[in-house]
């Protein structure tokens, strides 16, 4: 089994929508570990799976509140046990999609990237294209050197920004893995197409 985390710069930045193009693209199986907030909107899972991903793992924890997990868990009486965290063991490639960014808590005593550090598996960065991408990214290289968290590449989303690109990948002396325009509509279809595009297959498949 070959992990590949997609973590990301902050909530609702793409992580979804780019996990799910990666997936499909490697016929990959997809897991979120825990989805915070069950009202309103589809799941995360449900949305992987609408835009093309044939292997969806159940959640870990499914938590009602739109919240950080450590939150929404106390909010359901729910506590969030690391030892259910463990890595599925799947044939093949498995994208992994976090909840926010690197440093949401898990639990009081636990964040994600202490969890993407015990899983030891490389992570795409999923940043935004637009102002204020430059600060939020290279404070999430920072934080995943800091933690040892094998850093694949950058992942844009967004209207291009080629100045903001080139400079957070340069600065922070990651590969620019390539950027996903925004699609409308998005679906399987369009979202195949341009994660064809836009990304090199190889950059992931090694
Ligand atoms: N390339 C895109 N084209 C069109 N819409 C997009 C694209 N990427 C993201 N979106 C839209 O932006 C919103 C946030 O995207 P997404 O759900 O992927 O974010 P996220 O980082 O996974 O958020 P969360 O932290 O909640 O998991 C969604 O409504 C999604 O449909
Ligand atoms: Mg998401």
């Amino acid at each position: 089994m070959r992990p590949i985390i997609a973590t990301g710069t902050d909530t609702g930045i793409g992580k979804t929508v780019f996990a799910a193009g990666l997936a499909a693209a490697l016929g990959a199986a997809y897991w979120k570990p825990i989805q915070s907030g069950l009202d309103g909107e589809a799941s995360d899972s449900d949305t992987a799976r609408r835009l093309g991903v044939r292997d969806v793992l159940p959640e870990a924890y499914r938590l009602t509140e739109p919240l950080s997990p450590h939150r929404a868990a106390e909010l359901d009486g729910v506590t969030i046990d690391p030892a259910r965290l463990t890595l599925p063991d799947v044939l093949g490639t498995l994208v992994i999609e976090g909840a926010g960014g690197l440093l949401v808590p898990v639990t009081r005593t636990l964040l994600f990237a202490d969890l993407f550090r015990q899983w030891a598996a490389p992570a795409v960065l999923v940043a935004r294209t637009g102002l204020g991408t430059i600060n939020h990214s290279l404070l999430s290289v920072e934080a995943m050197r800091t933690r040892g968290i094998a850093i694949l590449g950058i992942a844009f989303v967004g209207e291009a920004n080629e100045d903001n690109e080139a400079t957070i990948c340069a600065l922070a002396g990651v590969r620019r893995l390539g950027r996903l325009p925004l699609l409308a509509p998005l679906n399987a279809g369009s979202l195949a197409a341009a994660f064809a595009a836009h990304f090199r297959i190889e950059d992931f498949a090694a």
